[in-house]
């Protein structure tokens, strides 16, 4: 279409120049093929370069607008998490191997990665997550725990036994890099406790940042 338009307009300028015998007066010729026609011929192909660009400009704004869709899907995905063991001041373990612990008081869970009846988070996307442990035992066992990501130790606390210190306290925190389905929990070790509350001894996670 554009092209039969811009070759008729091509064909009519080229009759409009051929009229021009030589006799018009030199005012009135050149009012008579700047007012009008030629410019017309420019337009139309600005026109057609300009839908061209028109054309460019609708694929970037749509490159635009995906990308756009992709950083809110991105920002809208809060994922945090803290739970207490629970227990109601019953001490947990000792048991005679290390052993998950299933923190059972969910006090926050949004975006629903923590599971409260393993005691797993598992990342629903990939990312940068900071998780924290915190807690409290009594002296006359060690108080151990080990924060681990899918089958590898990451970090730890450690109370040792002690006649004269009654009530022990331990807490780490460390950023994880994760892929979507990674798994972090904590595991009390063989033959150490922890004491049962809702209020001492934590785990909580959330995600810092997609990647
Ligand atoms: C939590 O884990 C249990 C046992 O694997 C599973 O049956 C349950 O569906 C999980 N809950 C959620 C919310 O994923």
């Amino acid at each position: 279409m554009r092209c039969t338009i811009l070759s008729l307009v091509s064909l009519f300028c080229g009759l409009i120049l051929a009229q021009d015998d030589g006799n018009t007066p030199e005012t009135e010729k050149t009012s008579e093929t700047q007012s009008c026609f030629p410019d017309t011929c420019n337009l139309l192909k600005e026109f057609g370069s300009l839908r061209e660009k028109l054309g460019i400009m609708e694929t970037r704004l749509k490159d635009s607008e995906n990308q756009i869709l992709e950083l809110k899907k991105k920002e809208t995905t809060k994922i945090a998490f803290s739970a207490a063991i629970g227990g109601n001041g019953q001490q947990i373990g000792p048991f005679n191997t290390d052993t998950t612990l299933i923190y059972k008081t969910v006090i926050t869970n949004i975006g629903n990665a923590y599971n409260e009846s393993t005691g797993i988070f598992t990342a629903p996307v990939a990312g940068v997550y900071y998780f924290t442990i915190f807690c409290h035992a009594g002296g006359d066992r060690e108080g151990k725990l080990f924060l681990y990501k899918n089958d590898d130790l990451v970090v730890m606390t450690s109370d040792h036994i002690t006649q004269y210190d009654g009530a022990d306290n331990g807490g780490n925190a460390v950023f994880l890099q994760l892929q979507q389905r990674d798994q972090v929990y904590v595991r009390l070790a063989a033959n150490s406790h922890v004491w049962g509350s809702d209020l001492h001894t934590t785990f909580s996670g959330f995600l810092v940042t997609q990647m």
